[in-house]
């Protein structure tokens, strides 16, 4: 895995309350960063373990949707209208498509059938991949448009409580 948490770097942190409301871009990118250690795990499961590695790939689904619900409905048409950067946001709503597809079926897959490994790795470099323009190009280009992203990220976290998963995924 050449996975590493360069793009962390670079951002700046405004107010690192566990409690307290948070910007938008700092509960994205915790999201983020949660949902990669999720798949590292995955990954450290091996070959063995077909049930705890089916929950964890589910998890990883239902931590997914939320996010990327959240992003589609409240942040991206924030940073769409501020930003007048459609072709950015196009991409990241194409790249969200193929996301929700893989997780599909995964939550419909049986955990022991033979390219359930394969869809779990190729959704993690999905994810990868538009993490990092998302980190690289997308939140300085929100942070810059001096949007409200107090306001934004209670928004998102509102929202992301009411999202399940169906309930016969899990
Ligand atoms: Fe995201
Ligand atoms: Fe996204």
């Amino acid at each position: 895995m050449s996975t590493t948490s360069q793009t962390s770097g670079k951002m700046p942190k405004p107010i690192p309350t566990a409690t307290g409301p948070q910007d938008a871009i700092t509960l994205l990118t915790e999201d983020h960063e949660h949902v990669k250690s999720l798949f590292e795990q995955y990954e450290e499961l091996g070959d063995r373990a077909h049930v705890s590695k089916h929950k964890l790939a589910l998890q990883i689904c239902e931590e997914l949707t939320k996010h990327a619900t959240a992003e589609e409905e409240i942040f991206y048409p924030a940073v769409r209208a501020a930003t007048k950067d459609d072709d950015m946001l196009d991409e990241a709503v194409v790249e969200h498509a193929s996301a929700k597809d893989l997780i599909a079926q995964i939550i419909s897959a049986d955990p022991g059938e033979e390219l359930f490994d394969a869809k779990v790795k190729v959704l993690g470099e999905l994810i990868d991949h538009h993490v990092k323009e998302e980190e690289g190009e997308m939140f300085p280009k929100a942070r810059k448009a001096k949007l409200d992203l107090l306001a934004l990220g209670q928004a998102i976290a509102a929202r992301k409580e009411e999202i399940e998963l169906p309930p016969t995924a899990i």
